[in-house]
């Protein structure tokens, strides 16, 4: 039995990425085997690709990729009772893999799917509903700060302005034009980056009557920094994107991994999108054989939220 996959034999641009025939996967003790419906694309992939973490996390090519998935349970291992072939699933893929007509997973990173949660989002929502739950709880959100998010138009962003609203924060979204009237239907003050934004942010909290309390960065490129200067205590800055500024400046950098619960926290993103009190967007979706193009969306500006392959 055969499976389409995205694999890459050498580090590169989205250019590398080739959807080859590879062996279908087989579930091992406590995994099961999804058929692939949606997998989301995230900027991680992308710089793991380029090479850009060859030294912390070096991959052995050829390479498959894709962690976050949404399909359907085909076969389960031994030992697994929490599902069942048939089982509507989300979540994330084992052993990064999830690009794919057929991938691996675990139980205990998959969710059912609630059938008002389409497949494409289903399949884009693990990692970026967990890291904005996590980079939210590291700021300690309460009722009535003043929070500033840098992205408030990427996937993270936005799902973490939006949070912050829910825990009663008003929230200032660093964000570029296209995008400030879909924040301000969200509830969000957009403010332009580029030259000015210091001025930018200053003039938002005097007209909001607060000081800046918390800084959510999801770019990098200055927002710790930024966040210091303006007098945001760097405890309550989380980047998720600058190592090397949190460091410097004493911020926080937690991501994803800083939950106790990943599951529990997806679980709650995905129930406020069904409930219609959270936005995510399906900015693009592209068929498992476009996956170059989905990339190439990803890697040059792509209007707001999540790119998906489908397959
Ligand atoms: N540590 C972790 O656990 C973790 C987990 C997930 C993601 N990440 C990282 O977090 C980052 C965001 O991920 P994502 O999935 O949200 O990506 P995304 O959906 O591609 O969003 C990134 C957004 O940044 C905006 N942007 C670009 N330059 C900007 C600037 N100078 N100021 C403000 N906004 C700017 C872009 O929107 P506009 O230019 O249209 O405004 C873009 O939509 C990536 O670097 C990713 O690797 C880390």
């Amino acid at each position: 039995m055969v499976s389409r996959a995205v694999m890459f034999q050498r580090y590169g641009p989205p250019e590398v990425l080739e959807v080859v025939d590879v062996e279908a996967p087989t579930p091992g003790d406590g995994e099961v085997r999804l058929r692939v419906r949606a997998a989301g694309i995230n900027p991680f992939e992308s710089k793991l690709r380029a090479g850009l973490f060859a030294g912390q996390i070096p991959v052995s090519f050829p390479a498959a990729q894709g962690t976050d998935v949404a399909g359907v349970v085909e076969s389960i291992g031994a030992g697994v009772d929490t599902f069942a072939p048939g089982d509507e699933v989300y979540g994330a893929s084992a052993r990064r893999g999830s690009h794919a007509e057929l991938a691996l997973a675990v139980p205990g990173q998959l969710l059912r799917r609630p059938a008002a949660l389409d497949w494409e989002l289903a399949g884009g929502l693990w990692t970026v509903a967990s890291t904005a739950v996590a980079a939210v709880d590291a700021v300690g959100v309460q009722a009535g700060d003043l929070v500033v998010v840098a992205g408030a138009a990427g996937a993270v962003g936005c799902l973490a302005a939006q949070l912050a609203r829910q825990q009663g924060a008003s929230v200032v979204g660093v964000a570029s034009e296209r995008s400030h009237a879909w924040l301000r239907s969200l509830g969000i003050l957009p403010v332009a980056y580029g030259d000015g934004i210091a001025e930018r942010l200053r003039a938002a909290a005097r007209a909001a009557g607060a000081a800046l309390a918390a800084l959510v960065d999801t770019v990098g490129g200055g927002y710790v920094a930024l966040g210091v200067e303006l007098g945001v205590a760097p405890e309550r800055i989380d980047t998720i994107a600058d190592f090397e500024g949190a460091r410097e400046h004493g911020a926080k950098a937690d991501g994803q991994s800083a939950l106790v619960d990943i599951p529990a926290a997806v679980e709650r993103v995905a129930s406020l999108i069904v409930a219609g009190s959270v936005a995510l967007p399906v900015a693009a979706c592209f068929p498992l054989e476009r996956v170059r193009d989905a990339y190439e969306l990803l890697e040059h500006g792509h209007p707001p939220g999540k790119i998906v392959l489908t397959v």
